[in-house]
């Protein structure tokens, strides 16, 4: 069995909004293994992105992680001193946002941005870290390296940027690699390209990667698993495979039957019926029910535990269970 990089364990965080604290996790639970991409899949607002700022420790000032365990390697993040957790950034794990421009410093150049990491967090010596830039630059297939090290991000396209976040979050060998949208903003052929280098430093470093992605095309050639959420619930998990063959909950399958012409360059998640809801709006039992084609008065007022359907595949579904008796 392959080794537990993050643990994510009954988390719940809070916005305070207007002096009312709003749930918008609720008791979030998953793992992900050394050499395995998780995609965390889920409409616009679902969570997707507290889930991984939580993780990083980075929510903005009116977010507040108010129980549940983050295990990384073992290790209890969410009791961390800050301090200490903020010495895992950048170290044990990286993140890769959806616009490079936002992590990269534009005052300084590639090469000082890259090797100044490699110094701090790897100890290297500064010839040291000059090489392992290089590699990883080569790495992830950008041209003249050499001359890459000596430019400032303005001067590179958003694939070059891109491509150079991912050098330079992957050449610290971090346990865990959070990509939020990583390939949104790029165009096809180059988004293709990126996610293939991804796989493979994934595979070199054995890093742990959580994948959040809009496009099931993007999670079809990268996931090993899927984990679904909705309205801050996780609804289903399970391997790729079973995920597109034996969706369970009425979400997933709307979702999967939403995928247009599977030939299509990319196919992003389509609207299901109905509207997603308000974090401010207090739904009770299972937070779908109001879209949900089969809700029940059961759905109305209970929310539907976590079942295992099979090894691996879990579902939130009070009609799945009763399927199953
Ligand atoms: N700073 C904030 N203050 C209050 N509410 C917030 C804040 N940031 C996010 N939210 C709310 O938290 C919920 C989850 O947001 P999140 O950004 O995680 O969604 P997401 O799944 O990443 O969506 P998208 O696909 O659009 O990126 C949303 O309802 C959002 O409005
Ligand atoms: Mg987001």
């Amino acid at each position: 069995m392959a080794k537990t990089v993050l643990e994510v364990r009954n988390l719940v965080t809070t916005f305070r909004i207007d002096k009312k604290e709003y749930e918008v996790i609720r008791d979030i639970s998953f793992d992900i293994h050394e050499n395995e991409t998780v995609c965390m899949v889920g409409e616009s607002g679902c969570g997707k992105s507290v889930t991984t700022l939580c993780i990083m420790d980075l929510l903005p000032g009116n977010g507040r992680v108010i129980s549940g365990s983050i295990k990384l390697n073992g290790q209890e993040l969410t009791t961390l001193p800050r301090r200490e957790r903020s010495a895992l950034r950048g170290k044990q794990m990286g993140m890769i946002f959806q616009e490079p421009m936002t992590a990269l410093n534009p005052l300084l150049t590639i090469g000082r941005q890259m090797t100044e990491g490699l110094m701090l967090h790897q100890g290297m010596t500064k010839k040291q870290a000059y090489d392992t830039a290089i590699e990883y630059l080569e790495k992830v297939g950008i041209a003249n390296p050499k001359d890459r090290m000596r430019q400032f991000p303005f001067q590179l396209s958003g694939g070059l940027r891109q491509r150079i976040m991912i050098a330079m979050v992957m050449a610290v060998q971090p346990s865990l690699l959070i990509a939020d949208e990583p390939t949104t903003a790029l165009d096809v052929t180059i988004q293709k390209q990126v996610l293939v280098l991804m796989n493979k430093l994934k595979t070199d470093v054995s890093t742990g990667v959580l994948f959040i992605t809009h496009d099931l095309g993007v999670v079809a050639e990268i996931a090993d698993r899927v984990v679904i959420l909705y309205a801050g619930c996780k609804v289903e998990e399970g391997d790729i495979a079973e995920i597109f063959a034996n969706p369970l909950h009425p979400y997933t399958v709307g979702l999967m039957k939403a995928v247009p012409d599977v030939d299509a360059e990319e196919f992003d998640i389509q609207p299901i019926p109905g509207v997603f809801p308000n974090i401010t709006e207090d739904i009770g039992g299972c937070r779908f029910h109001p879209r949900c084609p089969y809700a029940t008065d059961l759905c109305r007022a209970q929310r539907p535990e976590e079942i295992e359907f099979s090894p691996g595949h879990t579902v939130s579904c009070h009609h799945v269970k009763e399927a199953l008796k």
